[in-house]
């Protein structure tokens, strides 16, 4: 089955409003006719009304790094989705691994972000990995698994055909040492088998999985080009300008 292809900048903490502005203008103009192609940027927070204006414009759509599954109230330092949305984001990523470690989110917190997300109509992009450790102490699928089962609970079909899913090794995060195309295919036809065990088949060939860790203009096309990578999710690449260009023009 054909998916679209969805190749997403993940800025992290990085950019001030003004640098925002500046690399979103430039990202804007190289993404002008790429018309068989998703492409989304995720400013931090504080960015994310000045990148979805310099956008608005464009095919390119803006996500949040978080969201709360609350709509509003005591919550000190959290995000509602009705925020992010009038702020313009109409994705968020959640679950990503330096949630999961540095801030202690564990599978259930992440759980409720999802159904936040749906509820209120902002498509999560969903992000699993495992770590070095557990890679080599051969528990890769076993952590992925529990990572979906856990983070995936109670999402419905419907729902489910409007999430993307994000694998991101721990260990090819930052660090330029990519999974092989080998390994990240691997990795995802399990994930794809899985979501057909757990939801439909259907489901499972129509969601998107990206893959994230050490994604580079050099390693793009023959990561893209393997059957169950549908996208990638790009950190440290998508914060300039011309490697993120190359990146979203993947052949
Ligand atoms: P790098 O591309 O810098 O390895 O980061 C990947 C990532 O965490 C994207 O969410």
């Amino acid at each position: 089955m054909k998916r679209r292809p969805l190749l997403a900048g993940n800025w992290k903490m990085h950019k001030t409003v003004l640098e925002a502005y500046s690399l979103a203008t430039e990202i804007e103009k190289c993404s002008a006719g790429l018309e068989d192609r998703d492409v989304i940027l995720a400013p931090p927070f504080t960015a994310i009304h000045e990148v979805a204006k310099v956008l608005k414009d464009s095919c390119v759509e803006v996500a949040a790094q978080n969201v709360c599954w609350e709509e509003q109230g005591a919550f000190t330092g959290e995000i509602s989705p009705e925020m992010l949305k009038s702020a313009g984001a109409t994705a968020v990523i959640i679950g990503h691994s330096e949630r999961r470690q540095i801030f202690h989110e564990d599978n259930e917190i992440i759980n409720k972000r999802m159904k936040g997300a749906l509820k209120f109509d902002l498509m999560p992009i969903f992000c699993i990995g495992e770590t070095l450790e557990e890679r080599e102490s051969d528990k890769t699928f076993e952590v992925l698994e529990e990572q979906l089962r856990k983070g995936l609970t109670g999402i419905r079909s419907l729902e489910m055909k409007k999430t993307v899913l994000a694998y991101e090794p721990v260990w090819a995060i930052g660090t330029g040492k990519t999974a092989t195309k080998e390994q990240a295919q691997e990795v995802h036809a399990f994930i794809r088998k899985l979501i057909a065990e757990m939801f439909e088949k259907d489901i499972a060939d129509s969601v998107r999985i990206l893959y994230g860790g050490s994604v580079k203009p050099d390693n793009v096309d023959e990561l893209m080009a393997q059957p169950d990578i549908d996208g990638a999710l790009v950190g440290g690449a998508a914060l300039d300008a011309e490697s993120f260009c190359r990146i979203i023009n993947f052949i």
